[in-house]
């Protein structure tokens, strides 16, 4: 089979697309024949040698596929061949083949895509876990969703418009027409402005009842500001670190030393919380995620949860895939193609 190799720290040379020795699936498990592998920023961080998560190098990356089901391990219910599925995969996903324990797959509803179904797992999990699980939002809150034109983002805003909260998002200017017509409320250009500012004039000086920070250092500084009282932050990633060689160690080293220390005194006086999601260390959850997944399914049914695919890359451009991403031109999905 082919597959997407980053075969050492650095810059997207560091990709390539390598044969390797077809998979088997073992008992509990399934074969199957990748439609579409989505792109996280996980994979981009992994690649510039900032995902400590990540498997040794050579490895093949990949959290999500949608495809085919060929072949099935023991024990496994014959009538899932020929199924079209969604997977969570843990790594090896960028790949024509992957094998996947049965329990980390699910039916792909029709109505979508394997592009879109590819496009489900770690952003609707994600955001549904900070939203719904952690983050207990409810209808007429307030939400700030930051980099609400990404992956995660998107999906965020799609389960915030559902629950009925009011949703204000930062993003890259270029992006907020489109975030607009999917319903975002409130679009703030944290770039060119003082993102806390236009918030804090937005909502009357109040605040917001949940913020979703995936940006890491100083930014959960500021977004704690953002909490008015009984307000939760959800803590998730540290996008601002994203740089290959010493500058991406450099902007690592920063965000860690500009990160806050939270006092539970000052929590309790302050009425806030601030909680944190890492969803690659939730494998031994699968009843709760198995869970979750049912309730982005019934979305997905229902019309509420709308997977949006910027772009897929052919495999042989995954390359452009990530500097795609890096250059944050992507609005929701990337996804790569065998
Ligand atoms: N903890 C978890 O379980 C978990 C799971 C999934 C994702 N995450 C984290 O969530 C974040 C979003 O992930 P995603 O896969 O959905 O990716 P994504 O949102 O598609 O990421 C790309 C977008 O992030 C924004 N961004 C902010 N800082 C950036 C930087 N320094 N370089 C490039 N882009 C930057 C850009 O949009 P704008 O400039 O328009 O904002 C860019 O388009 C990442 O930090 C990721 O690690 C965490």
């Amino acid at each position: 089979m082919r597959a997407i190799v980053t075969t050492r720290n650095g810059d997207v040379d560091a990709l390539k697309v390598e044969t390797r020795p077809d998979p088997a699936p073992d008992k509990g498990e399934v074969l199957i024949r990748v439609k579409a592998a989505g792109l996280n920023f996980a994979d981009i961080l992994a690649r510039q040698g900032l995902y400590p998560d990540g498997p040794k190098k050579p490895c093949v990356m990949g959290y999500e596929v949608s495809g085919i089901v060929e072949a099935i391990g023991d024990g496994v219910d014959h009538t899932l061949v020929g199924k079209s599925v969604i997977a969570l995969t843990r790594f090896g996903g960028q790949a024509e083949l992957v094998v996947a324990p049965v329990t980390q797959i699910f039916e792909k509803p029709e109505r979508l895509t394997f592009a879109q179904a590819s496009a489900i797992p770690v952003n609707y999990l994600t955001a549904w876990a900070l939203l719904v699980t952690m983050g207990g939002l409810k209808k007429d809150e307030a939400v700030l969703i930051h980099n609400a034109g990404g992956g995660v983002g998107l999906a965020a805003l799609d389960i915030a418009k559902h629950i009925g909260a009011t949703t204000y998002g930062t993003a890259s200017a270029s992006k907020h027409d489109f975030l607009k017509q999917r319903g975002l409320d409130h679009a703030i250009d944290y770039r060119g402005q003082d993102w806390l500012a236009v918030l804090k004039c937005l909502t009357n000086n109040r605040g917001v009842e949940l913020v979703i920070d995936p940006l890491g250092g100083s930014s959960w500084k500021k977004s704690y500001r953002a909490l008015r009282s009984t307000g939760r932050m959800g803590v998730f990633g540290m996008s601002t670190a994203s740089a290959s060689g010493i500058r991406g160690k450099l902007r690592a080293l920063k965000a860690v030393l500009e990160t806050p220390r939270f006092n539970p005194l000052g929590l309790m006086s302050r009425n806030k919380g601030v909680f944190g999601l890492n969803l690659g260390h939730l494998w031994a959850e699968g009843d709760k995620v198995a869970a979750w997944t049912q309730e982005i399914v019934r979305g997905i049914h229902e019309g509420w949860i709308q997977p949006h695919v910027d772009h897929a890359f052919p495999f042989d451009q995954v390359a452009e895939a990530h500097r795609y991403i890096e250059a944050r031109k992507n609005i929701g999905k990337v996804v790569l193609v065998p």
